[in-house]
């Protein structure tokens, strides 16, 4: 398996920090944003990996991931502006030869999800997704579950039916490529993923995975301070 590091998009919630530089290389503790979705990849058996950021910040990435990950193997694709997630994602068409991860320049996942990556390859599921169980529910896409099926996915409800978060981890088969094309784009004139992970519902091809590790969304203020302390007490 393959895996992809999304590292573009606007990071309006970090400024004004975000506004000179990109959010994936402010500091987690003492190390760049970055490292940590690129960690999640490594340690559960990806090693070839694709980045994927703006135009501007695409050369740095190339500087600081080639000398500080000696084991993985890198690509790099540029996003001209940020047009969604899921318009992020159909940019490693050319990279992708079978199933893929990609995962959230802005997330750290500590799991160990590699039985959920075998699981993944050996099911006829063409989409997996990974929930988590939150205290503030509206600030993620979130999930309804019943009888062990995701039957419904919203992005940010004002009044989340469940506390199940989808976190910023998915593994797809390329199938998604023939998907992201057919999506419209939405009010806030991105591609969204969730829409596209709904598709997988209708087509009863979506799986999904609880994780009980921690996990950070790191795109806010809150969320940066909170991995930072962690980090800080686990050396
Ligand atoms: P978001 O946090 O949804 O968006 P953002 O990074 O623009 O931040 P904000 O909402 O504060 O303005 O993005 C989640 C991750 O996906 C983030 O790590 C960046 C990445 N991303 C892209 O690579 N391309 C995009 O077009 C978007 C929207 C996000």
């Amino acid at each position: 398996m393959k895996g992809v590091v999304l590292a573009g998009g606007r990071g309006t919630r970090l400024r004004p920090m975000t506004k000179i530089m990109n959010k994936h290389v402010l500091p987690v503790y003492d190390e760049p944003m970055i490292f940590y979705p690129v960690r999640t990849l490594l340690k559960n058996g990806i090693s070839e990996i694709l980045v994927i950021s703006a135009p501007e910040y695409i050369g740095g990435y190339i500087q600081l991931l080639e000398e500080t990950f000696e084991n993985a193997e890198f690509s790099y694709k540029v996003q001209d502006k940020p047009a969604g997630i899921a318009h992020a994602i159909q940019l490693a068409e050319r990279f992708v030869d079978g199933t893929f991860a990609v995962v959230l320049g802005d997330n750290i996942v500590m799991d160990d999800i590699r039985e959920d990556i075998t699981g993944f390859d050996d099911s006829d599921e063409d989409c997996m997704i990974f929930l988590k169980e939150v205290s503030d529910p509206s600030r993620y896409g979130v999930a309804e579950v019943e009888d062990d099926r995701v039957v419904d996915l919203k992005e940010k409800p004002d009044s989340p039916e469940t506390n199940t978060a989808v976190i910023g981890l998915y593994l797809y088969t390329s199938d998604v490529f023939e998907r992201i094309p057919e999506l419209s784009k939405s009010d806030r004139g991105e591609l969204e993923v969730t829409d596209l992970n709904r598709t997988y519902i209708e087509d009863d091809a979506l799986g999904y995975s609880e994780l009980d590790g921690q996990w950070f969304d790191v795109g806010t203020p809150d969320g940066l301070l909170k991995a930072s302390n962690f980090v800080a007490e686990s050396r």
